[in-house]
């Protein structure tokens, strides 16, 4: 049999992409293999949003290079947001490149692979297609051994943000039939899931746009009915977008996990205008109190961007002054990096390199000490936990997630994966906690017969 070998890069819209691309491979034949040396055909699915990554890439990819030289017949080739954006180009650039296929062409991966194995041509597909088309392919798989799973409710963005990528490589936004949507919740609840992530660029524009279609709030609403999912999450929200109705959500919905993660990117009013962002700091911040004033304990985590062109360290400061109101769970820090195609592209940037440096570094330092703070206060606390499978520790551990999205390690038996059960938090670290499950706890969701 045939195998492929498969890197999957960037955000969760490409780990779905990943899986259909796995499920179309699979269907002509291929199987998946982690082993590069062992592969027929080998794909990249890539992600552009940051830092260089074209070049990255082709990097990568020179790793795969003696491989070619060794089997011709070896078949490579890249998709996502870097092959959307190179197009044709990246076979002229890379000479043992085979395929280029963009993200709105994984469709067309089985013709195209079948293509390369019969005439040995090379070939590209970087089309962006009409509404109707990607509302008739959009990702879907239900067959799932999975506790949790993310389901993809729209994609695409319409915001333009001066620095951002994705407008250019995604399309513009579409939002799936909320039918649909559902249909395909109820089967991965029949299937086991427990826990589904709604995703898209902005979820919270959800339906806007679509005329007789729900908004994002009412489809929370709608997948919070499906018996069988015991938790919702979503990412990502523009805070631009975050209605009032959407916040009473986390006060109405038990199902809806207390924790949000919205983008801030910077603290300084000048500065989001110029990121086009469509908030002030003071909109933010009336957001964040009226989601902690529905839900005291939600916890928020946010992206951050240092070094935008132009920012100074005024600007900065109000960066940091926000980090310090909001006390955000945890923060995904970015130095700016100038996108090709897009508007910040062209403003000036003077900032030294250092000053950015010295700036990211003094966030990150504020950042992680609340960071810290939030997790150790958690030590001693029995919190719910979604048991989502073994542990990757070993030694007859599983692992599993409290509604705010930490990840706890903790020693049970394989048959509480599918339940939430309560476990003691005694050790926090950076990246997850270490329980113990607290014997005689209540079990919610022992009732939901799993499988
Ligand atoms: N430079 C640095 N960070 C960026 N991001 C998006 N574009 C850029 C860029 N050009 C960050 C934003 C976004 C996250 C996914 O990546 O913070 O929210
Ligand atoms: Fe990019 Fe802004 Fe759209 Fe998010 S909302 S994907 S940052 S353009």
């Amino acid at each position: 049999m045939k195998q492929f070998y498969l890197e999957t890069f960037g955000c969760q819209m490409n780990v779905v992409d990943s899986e259909r691309i796995v499920a179309l491979l699979e269907e002509i034949g291929y199987r998946q293999t982690d082993s590069a040396e062992q592969a027929d055909l080998i794909l990249l699915n890539t992600c552009s949003v940051r830092d260089k990554a074209e070049r990255k890439v082709i990097g990568h990819l020179g790793r795969f290079k003696p491989l070619k030289d060794a089997r011709p017949e070896l078949i490579i080739g890249v998709g996502g947001c870097v092959a959307q954006q190179e197009g044709a180009a990246f076979l002229d650039r890379i000479p043992y490149l085979d395929l280029v296929f963009g993200t709105h062409n994984i469709h067309r991966l089985p013709e195209m692979v079948a293509k390369v194995e019969r005439d040995r041509q090379r070939c590209h597909a970087v089309d962006f297609l009409d509404r109707e088309t990607r509302l008739r392919l959009f990702p879907k798989r239900s067959d799932t051994d999975s506790v949790t799973r993310f389901v993809t409710v729209m994609q695409g963005c319409d915001n333009f943000c001066s620095y951002c990528i994705v407008p250019h490589v995604r399309g513009r936004e579409v939002s799936r039939p909320s039918g649909e949507i559902l249909a395909e919740i109820r089967e991965l609840a029949a299937a086991g899931v427990r826990e589904v992530t709604l995703i898209g660029q902005n979820v919270n524009s959800y339906g806007l746009g679509t005329e007789g279609e729900v908004s994002f709030a009412g489809l929370l609403r709608q997948v919070a009915a499906v018996e069988g999912i015991e938790r919702i999450r979503f990412t990502t929200s523009h805070p631009k977008d975050l209605s009032d109705e959407l916040i009473d959500c986390f006060g109405e919905l038990d199902k809806l996990c207390h924790h949000l993660q919205l983008p801030l990117q910077s603290g300084s009013d000048r500065i989001l205008r110029r990121m086009n962002r469509g908030y002030s700091a003071d909109d933010y911040l009336r957001r964040v109190e009226r989601l902690k004033k529905v839900c005291p304990d939600i916890r928020l985590t946010t992206d951050i961007i240092v070094g935008f062109p132009g920012e100074t360290e005024e600007d900065f400061r109000a960066t940091l002054e926000m980090v310090e109101r909001v006390r955000y769970a945890d923060a995904y820090t970015f130095l700016y990096s100038p996108r090709p195609g897009t508007a910040a592209a062209e403003l000036e940037d003077d900032t030294p390199a250092e000053v950015k440096q010295e700036r990211f570094d003094r966030l990150l330092e504020v950042q992680n000490a609340i960071s810290e703070q939030t997790w150790q206060a958690d030590v001693g606390r029995v919190l719910p936990v979604l048991v989502e499978g073994r542990s990757r520790q070993g030694r007859g551990q599983l692992f599993g997630r409290t509604t705010w999205n930490r990840i706890v390690n903790f020693a049970g038996d394989e048959s509480l994966i599918g339940r939430i059960v309560d476990v003691r938090v005694v050790r926090s670290f950076r990246n997850s906690q270490l329980g113990e499950r607290v014997a005689g706890d209540g079990d919610a969701g022992a009732s939901v017969s799993f499988g």
